[in-house]
């Protein structure tokens, strides 16, 4: 579905933002891309959707195999990390998620309405036909999440692009997400490719990871490989430090120094 060949971005006459990233994700698998504040993920997926900024300098190749000159929202479907992102405030959900069935499926408004009303209910918005005449800021932001992915998904898209999905959320509304996500995926047999600097979310929703850090990419290749058996030192330490933050403060082990020495309450 995507491949990238020797892909190298760099913004203005900054240095490079990513340095010779080469990686492909097949049709109907799910792919997280995996790093730092700053690693570059955005970068990526930005530049697969065609959306870098003017005067960001691209080298290198993006091709999609199976897809005969794909079309942005109409083939490939995004969701930005910040839903404000993706939606317009001052248009109504509806017309922004009808629109895309409108431009890209040919449907006369009244059917783009009705067909934005079902993805609403499917992304369990409440009363879908009232919600489409209401604007993004009467929703709640986990909400705003939803009804962005159910605009990106309007076209049916066969690809899925999303940028730090749930990273605005709290945690069980980022459960609910993800469960809405890897379900939406398996129903549409969606290609997805995520980037998200959380390994639990990685290893909830993907079959494959790549790491980035400061533009190269560190490892890639199947979760289960990657994270049983990482063969960079970086993964290592990016897998040691969310052992760390998960692990409650009193199971953690101490640190055992030279001059360590046993003390029990009897002395
Ligand atoms: N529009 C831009 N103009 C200039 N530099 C940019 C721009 N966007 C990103 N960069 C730089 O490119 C590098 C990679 O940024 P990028 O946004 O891809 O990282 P990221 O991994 O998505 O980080 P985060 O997890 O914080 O979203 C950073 O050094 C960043 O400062
Ligand atoms: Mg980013």
């Amino acid at each position: 579905m995507i491949a990238v060949q020797t892909l190298s971005v760099a913004y203005g006459s900054g240095a490079k933002a990513l340095d010779d990233i080469t990686l492909s994700l097949a049709q109907g698998r799910r792919l997280a891309v995996l790093g730092e504040s700053g690693s570059g993920k955005s970068t990526l997926a930005m530049a697969i959707c065609g959306l870098l900024p003017t005067g960001a300098r691209l080298s290198g190749h993006i091709t999609f195999p199976s897809l005969n000159t794909p079309v942005l929202g109409r083939d490939i479907g995004v969701v930005f990390q910040d839903p404000g992102g993706s939606l317009n405030p001052v248009l109504t959900i509806g017309e922004q998620i009808a629109e895309v069935a409108v431009v890209h499926r040919g449907q006369s408004w009244r059917e783009a309405e009705a067909h934005a009303a079902r993805l609403l209910d499917r992304m369990g918005i409440p009363h879908p036909t009232e919600a489409l005449r209401r604007h993004p800021h009467e929703f709640s932001g986990g909400q705003r999440q939803r009804i962005a992915l159910a605009a990106a998904l309007a076209a049916d898209p066969v690809l899925l692009i999303a940028d730090e999905p749930t990273s605005a959320l709290d945690t069980v509304v980022q459960h609910a997400m993800v469960e809405l996500l890897d379900s939406l995926v398996r129903e549409r047999g969606l290609t997805l490719l995520f980037v998200t600097h959380d390994i639990a979310l990685a290893s909830m929703l993907a079959d494959e990871v790549a790491i980035l850090h400061a533009g190269h990419l560190m490892e890639s290749g199947p979760v289960t490989q990657v994270f049983r058996t990482p063969t960079h030192a970086y993964t290592r330490a990016l897998l040691a430090a969310r052992l760390d933050l998960d692990t409650p403060l009193q199971h953690r082990l101490p640190e055992i120094g030279p001059n360590f020495t046993v003390v029990t309450p009897n002395g």
